[in-house]
């Protein structure tokens, strides 16, 4: 019998017996509860049980492909392929007594054939709707491939470069962070779970990863309450807001409770105060890992931790099938938090249309004709261009002419085709993409002369190539040097104590200058690097870090003026790794830094400012902007206010800008960050174009957490600035006369997002 005819009358003949309304449709809640009723222990066990199973989309060819995922595991991590999902979900509704399907999981986080920048990079286009979109293409090629849940997106807070996993999230900015958190998941589940489109999300890594010490991955995170309810917290209750599937706790520690079970975190606030009842997968080993945090002795003191955690799967340990029944039978781990966890699974598959048809996602003629199309190739390079910051621009020496005469390109990472893709770049082939090298010259004219000279590599190999290098940069127009670390170097595990080009590339560097050319270098990396000597001597830099498929495209439409860049850092770059953490959004001090006074609030040895401040970015045009004016000077914390600036195009050329709002409290009943961004829009303007960009405040903005960490509006002046950076000081102030304790948690969703978007709209209708 055809499996999905099997499941079916497997499952109706099971649904009936339980329900005496036999002949009706069986109500969706019921079927779960039925179904509950109907299973083992065993098997309510292997539903929150995780399998690995790395298959690399090879069809199953014999039985022993077959064995390792027992009958009535919950979830595989992996295994994909349209036809290995089919083969394997069919194995598992076959075989298992009940016919409960799979689900399919697998780390899609900038793409899933067609690769889009890193999610740092796709950052730095400050555009959500863009975000929402490539999500939504990762998740319509994942899905035709079988995969049913992305464990993406990555909503950390990062604010120390050290840490190789910035490259994986947002950046610094809570704000920033929490718009493109709510994008992505819309972009990943879209809005109608019927769709099989649509995959089920998850917000890494439950929280204040990326708050390890020094930068060291895995480690302690040791922040302070307000600390965690201002900056970490945020993108992940902005992700539940927006309805994530699922939350993945971090493999750190909080103040001595290893996030797999940490209850006040989890249980308290995510579960009760914010109301998530999703799913909770464990990361990889993350029961496991409680043993060696030093917190469970034994794998059942681990798993009993773990499951009062409401931590309901339980990927790779492996430690809930051997442990949890027993711990069930005892009663150490009560039957309800069991059947919570497995209802919870069960209602995932529930939500994806599994129970209806297990093999909807697993289609072959989707797979062939949804994987790497033109379109998303067209949307990788609309994403890359926009992902592109432009740091420097001595001389407006960008962009370059196509018609040079000797055009020279230094560097081992502008043919590197695998850092091109970045970290995570789940099944993205390097010779799919577009590398630095080939963008340039497929745009240059035929009559330039391009010339290619590795010269040097991140790794910090000697190249003997540096004096080739050098000798051919002598007779050019333009040498392009492309920089950086390799995509090896950035992403988990991946921490760094030093954040500089290699020392083959610095020679390289030296030796460019040296020959006085015009020189522009590229940077290629997943983490701000701190490259003072690049930022003096270099006239133009562009920061590239790795943008995926369509890469070189999106370089070389930059480079040569095809479009303007409009890229704005999501992260501060800093001098040095000393500097680090440094970040936009700190708070005042009792001694500023002063240069002019002693004992102020700096170093001896370095400036205290960033090299790159958040929110930089430059363009090939020019934009100035008005004063911002607040429709109101005073007002009460209900009302609404809303802030208007004209932004002029006084350049030559079209370009795109990211008008930033930030906000600062200037005096409070507790200390508040020098200015947090609370707005921000792209706008388009054609050159001499002048727009007028409004931007609404109210009481969620104006809030802070008192002593007491009660939510209020507290009576006093307010600045706002309004510019093309965070370091701006274009400014005006409004005064709340009257505050009051406001009532709920706010939304954690930035407001221009908290209406459906027009995507969803579309998604909505069917239009997607
Ligand atoms: C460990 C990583 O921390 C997590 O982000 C990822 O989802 C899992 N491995 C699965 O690959």
């Amino acid at each position: 019998m055809d499996g999905r005819n099997f499941f079916f009358a497997a499952f109706l003949a099971i649904a009936l017996a339980g329900t005496s309304h036999a002949g009706s449709e069986v109500d969706r809640n019921d079927r779960i509860e039925i179904l509950l009723k109907q299973m083992t222990l065993e098997e309510k066990v292997g539903q929150l049980t995780q399998q690995v199973r790395y298959n690399h989309s090879k069809p199953i060819t014999d039985d022993q492909d077959l064995n390792p995922v027992p009958p009535q595991t919950g979830s595989v991590i992996g295994f994909y392929g349209a036809q290995a999902t089919r083969q394997l979900q069919h194995k598992v509704i076959e075989e298992s007594r009940l016919h409960i399907p799979l689900l399919f999981s697998y780390d899609v986080l900038h793409g899933f054939r067609t690769i889009f920048p890193v999610p740092l990079a796709e950052a730095a286009s400050w555009d959500p709707d863009l975000a929402q979109r490539t999500a939504r293409a990762a998740a319509a090629e994942a899905t035709a491939s079988g995969l049913h849940w992305t464990f993406a997106p990555m909503v950390d807070i990062a604010r120390d470069p050290r840490w190789g996993r910035v490259v994986e999230g947002a950046g610094e900015d809570p704000f920033l962070n929490s718009a493109l958190t709510v994008a992505r998941v819309r972009g990943y589940r879209g809005m109608d779970a019927s769709n099989a489109l649509n995959m089920l999300a998850t917000a890494k890594h439950f929280v204040a990863y990326g708050a390890a010490e020094g930068g060291r991955d895995y480690n302690t995170a040791d922040v302070s309450e307000r600390t965690l309810r201002e900056v970490y917290l945020p993108p992940f209750r902005a992700a539940v807001e927006a309805g994530v599937d699922a939350i993945m706790p971090g493999l750190n520690e909080i103040a001595g409770t290893p996030m797999h079970a940490n209850r006040t975190l989890l249980n308290d606030i995510l579960r009760r105060q914010w109301g998530f009842d999703g799913l909770v997968i464990s990361d990889y080993k993350g029961v496991d890992e409680l043993m060696k945090h030093g917190t469970a002795a034994s794998s059942m003191t681990a798993v009993h931790l773990a499951m009062e955690t409401t931590v309901d799967v339980d990927m790779a340990s492996g430690l809930y099938a051997k442990d949890l029944p027993a711990l069930i039978k005892s009663g150490e781990v009560s039957q309800r938090s069991l059947d919570d966890a497995v209802r919870r699974v069960l209602q995932a598959k529930q939500k994806l249309g599994l129970f209806d048809d297990p093999y909807r996602y697993s289609d072959p003629t989707r797979e062939q004709a949804l994987t790497l199309t033109p379109e998303t190739r067209v949307l990788a390079r609309e994403a890359a261009r926009k992902s592109i910051v432009l740091l420097k621009n001595d001389g407006d020496l960008l962009p370059l002419s196509k018609d040079l005469r000797r055009l020279v390109v230094v560097g081992a990472l502008a043919a590197d085709s695998s850092s091109t893709l970045g970290p995570f770049a789940a099944t993205g082939r390097p010779n799919e993409s577009v590398t630095i090298l080939e963008g340039i010259k497929s745009a240059v004219s035929p009559t330039t002369h391009l010339v290619y000279v590795p010269g040097a590599s991140s790794d910090g190999e000697e190249h003997s190539e540096i004096d080739e290098a050098a000798r051919a940069a002598m007779d050019c127009d333009a040498v392009i040097a492309v920089l950086g670390e390799s995509s090896d170097m950035s992403g988990e595990a991946r921490s760094r104590a030093f954040l500089t080009l290699s020392a083959a590339q610095e020679k390289l560097l030296a030796r460019l200058i040296a020959t006085r050319k015009p020189l522009v270098v590229i940077l290629m990396n997943g983490r701000p690097l701190a490259v003072p000597t690049v930022a003096e001597q270099a006239p133009a830099i562009i920061e590239s870090w790795f943008l995926g498929s369509e890469m070189g495209h999106g370089v070389a439409d930059v480079l040569f003026g095809d479009v303007s860049p409009s890229g704005k850092l999501p992260i501060t770059v800093p001098r040095s790794v000393g500097q680090v953490p440094i970040y936009y959004e700190h708070k005042r001090t009792g001694r500023k830094p002063d240069t002019a006074i002693a004992d102020t609030s700096k170093y001896i040895d370095q400036l205290w400012t960033p090299l790159y401040p958040f929110g930089h970015g430059l363009s090939y045009t020019t934009f100035t902007y008005s004063a911002p004016t607040p429709s109101k000077k005073k007002l009460t914390f209900s009302e609404v206010l809303s802030v208007q600036v004209t932004v002029r195009n006084t350049g030559q050329r079209e370009g795109e800008e990211v008008v930033q709002l930030y906000l600062r409290d200037d005096f409070a009943s507790v200390t508040r960050p020098v200015r947090s961004l609370r707005g921000f829009k792209r706008v388009k303007l054609m050159p001499g174009e002048t727009r007028a960009v409004n931007f609404v405040l109210d009481q969620d903005d104006f809030a802070l957490l008192d002593k007491d960490f009660l939510r209020v509006v507290e009576p006093g002046m307010f600045t706002i600035f309004v510019g093309g950076s965070s370091t701006t000081e274009n400014q005006a102030s409004f005064e709340v006369t009257q505050g009051d304790r406001l009532t709920g948690l706010g939304s954690a969703i930035p407001r221009m997002l908290r209406a459906p978007s027009t995507l969803n709209e579309r998604l909505v209708s069917g239009e997607d």
